[in-house]
């Protein structure tokens, strides 16, 4: 059987930093609150002219180079998003330009905060049933241009970026495992940006009067769902894998609130040094918090040949899913 193995991992952040202090200024917020809420102290944001493919290319090319894979060997292109450069074209087209990547395929996947995980859903498929030998998945977002810059309760949260790895096909144990991607569209409105779409087009003048192309979220409610999404997807994949928890060298959770991370971890009885976490550092990236998180672990020396890892994500859909793989 092919399975779908990690060859290399790569980032793209942008260097600008906005901290707690800073945000204490744009809005009425206080460093305190924003710690004891989300666990955020600084996330990183595109300065003016920095482009989301940018960020994409960069970690593209630092996965290729750790994979030693040439981007003309790549088969497809998948970039997991909701902030592409543009409507259209797709930025996994901008990136296999960037890269030269001349006999991949490209395409996005839009499912917000689980948009990488979908591509690697995606991708281990393709790989498997032999479409492809190569692939490349980017995670990224820049969702800085989307938030609502006056909404205290949603602008202390998000930051920018991009992760990237290289898919290659392989036999044997190593790789991806399994994976479930759900999704219920009748949460569709606890996280969504109304405006920029073809319901309320950016080229009509109301649509900015009315503030619709923004970010509105019903964090509260996202808050409850997100937990017990995360933790019941996870738990069905290691079932249906016949994994018991304790196997599971490192949790990667979505990094979008250090409250919720932990909520999940212990609804999962994992221990604390099990469950990682950068998002004091990042903040919500978005598609881009397991790519980040994955490549921080790999550098750090975290993930060692052998390593049993489970992946988690929710967002905007409302979406979530679960990957796990044997590094
Ligand atoms: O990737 C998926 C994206 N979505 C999420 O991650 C959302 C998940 N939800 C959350 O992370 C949390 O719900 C938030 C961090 C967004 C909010 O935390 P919370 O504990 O659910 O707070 P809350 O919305 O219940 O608000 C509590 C209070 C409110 O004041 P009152 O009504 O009690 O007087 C808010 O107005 O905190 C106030 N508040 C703030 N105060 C200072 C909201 N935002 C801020 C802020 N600074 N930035």
């Amino acid at each position: 059987m092919m399975r779908a193995k990690i060859v290399g991992t790569g980032a793209g952040i942008p260097k600008k930093l906005l901290t707690n202090a800073d945000l204490e200024k744009l809005v009425e917020t206080s460093d305190q609150w924003i710690r004891e809420r989300t666990g955020i102290r600084e996330r990183h944001i595109v300065s003016p002219g920095e482009k989301f493919s940018d960020l994409c290319t960069h970690a593209a090319v630092e996965a290729l180079k750790r994979a030693k894979v040439k981007a003309e060997d790549l088969d497809m292109i998948l970039v997991g998003t909701i902030s592409s450069d543009m409507l259209f074209p797709a930025t996994s087209c901008l990136v296999q330009r960037n890269i030269g990547a001349t006999r991949a395929a490209a395409s996005d996947i839009s499912a917000a905060c689980v948009g990488f995980l979908y591509a690697l859903h995606l991708a281990d498929g393709l790989i498997q049933s032999h479409k492809a030998e190569n692939i490349l998945v980017i995670g990224g977002e820049i969702l800085s241009r989307y938030v609502d810059w006056t909404d205290r309760s949603t602008c202390v949260l998000f930051g920018d970026g991009a992760g990237a790895v290289v898919l290659q096909a392989t036999r044997g144990d190593h790789g991806i495992l399994g994976s479930r991607m759900k999704s219920n569209g009748n949460y569709g409105d606890f996280i969504c940006m109304p405006g920029g779409g073809s319901n309320a087009p950016a080229n009509d003048p109301r649509t900015l009067e009315d503030r619709l192309p923004f970010i509105r979220m019903r964090g509260n409610e996202t808050f409850k769902v997100a937990v017990k999404a995360m933790a019941d997807v996870s738990s069905e994949l290691l079932a249906e894998q016949g994994f018991e928890k304790e196997e599971i060298r490192l949790f990667i959770p979505h990094q979008a609130n250090e409250r919720i991370i932990d909520a999940v971890g212990e609804r999962m009885k994992f221990p604390a040094e099990r469950v990682f976490k950068n998002v004091d550092r990042y903040g919500n990236t978005s598609a881009a918090s397991i790519p980040i998180a994955l490549d921080e672990c790999v550098r750090g020396g975290l993930i060692k040949r052998g390593d049993l890892i489970l992946m988690t994500a929710f967002g905007a859909g409302l979406v979530w899913g679960s990957v796990l793989l044997r590094w």
